[in-house]
């Protein structure tokens, strides 16, 4: 096992925005090493992308610390937080994300924009024409996102994710909308960069093949985090 790129540490988090306050998380931990693929499964609200917001230093914990290779989030202002996420952490979300005006290299290359501050220069250009090279998606560098089909609007947001090199790749049902097979070859390109960049991956997902591809399960109930030690057998709502 390689250095931790991700430490999360009795994380606690409850919504108050409602009528009453509603805890999704008490006290939560585990940790990714580098190289490490994890999944995370559990019913629907059981708080999984809750947990993974927090991972990706999107919403703050009420308690509890979360560290990204090593450094504490929870010791940082708001920008050295956005700064550490641009730099260290990439998602890929169930709905793509992608921006709907740009091309697909325009996405790719603004996704590292942050992380590198200014992303439309010709060094930035020449790795997001790699990475779409490497996801197999070099003739579709032109087309808008509506012109794409659903598992290539995938593709181009793993490219945009991995364009940073981040250490840990967060992945938010990152095949739920997509048909099986698409799904399949979604997950398989997704492993290839895992394990060619050698980062932590985080996945939460209700695929039963995705989540048994994983290194380790983890399944969120009731508030609490705790191994998987069955395979995952049906796929749950
Ligand atoms: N910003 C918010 N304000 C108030 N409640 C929220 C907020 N975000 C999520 N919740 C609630 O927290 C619970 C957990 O939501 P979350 O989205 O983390 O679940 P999930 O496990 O990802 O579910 P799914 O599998 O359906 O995506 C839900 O009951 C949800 O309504
Ligand atoms: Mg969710």
């Amino acid at each position: 096992m390689g250095e931790l790129a991700l430490e999360a540490e009795n994380l606690s988090k409850t919504y108050r925005d409602g009528e009453k306050p509603l805890t999704i998380l008490r006290g939560v931990g585990f940790a990714a090493a580098a190289g490490e693929t994890i999944a995370i499964v559990g019913r629907s609200g059981s708080g999984k992308s809750t947990l993974l917001n927090l991972c990706g230093l999107l919403d703050r914990p009420d308690s509890g610390e979360i560290r990204i290779a090593g450094v504490p989030a929870s010791k940082l202002s708001d920008s050295g937080r956005t700064a550490l996420r641009g730099r260290d952490i990439g998602f890929v979300f169930q709905n793509y994300h992608l921006l709907p005006d740009f091309t697909v290299l325009e996405n790719v290359m603004l996704g590292g924009a942050a992380a590198r501050g200014g992303g439309m220069g010709a060094g930035n250009r020449a790795s997001a024409l790699d990475w779409l090279e490497r996801l197999g998606l070099a003739e579709r560098r032109r087309h808008r996102p509506d012109q794409l089909s659903g598992g290539e609007r995938q593709r181009t947001a793993i490219a945009r994710a991995l364009l940073p090199n981040p250490r840990l790749l967060l992945c938010d049902e990152p095949t739920g909308n997509l048909d099986a097979a698409t799904g399949d070859e979604v997950s398989a390109w997704l492993w290839r960069a895992a394990d060619e960049a050698g980062m932590a991956m985080i996945i939460v997902t209700h695929e039963p093949a995705l989540a048994n591809r994983a290194d380790r399960v983890l399944r969120l109930e009731a508030g609490k985090l705790s191994a998987d030690k069955q395979p995952v057998n049906d796929k749950e709502g």
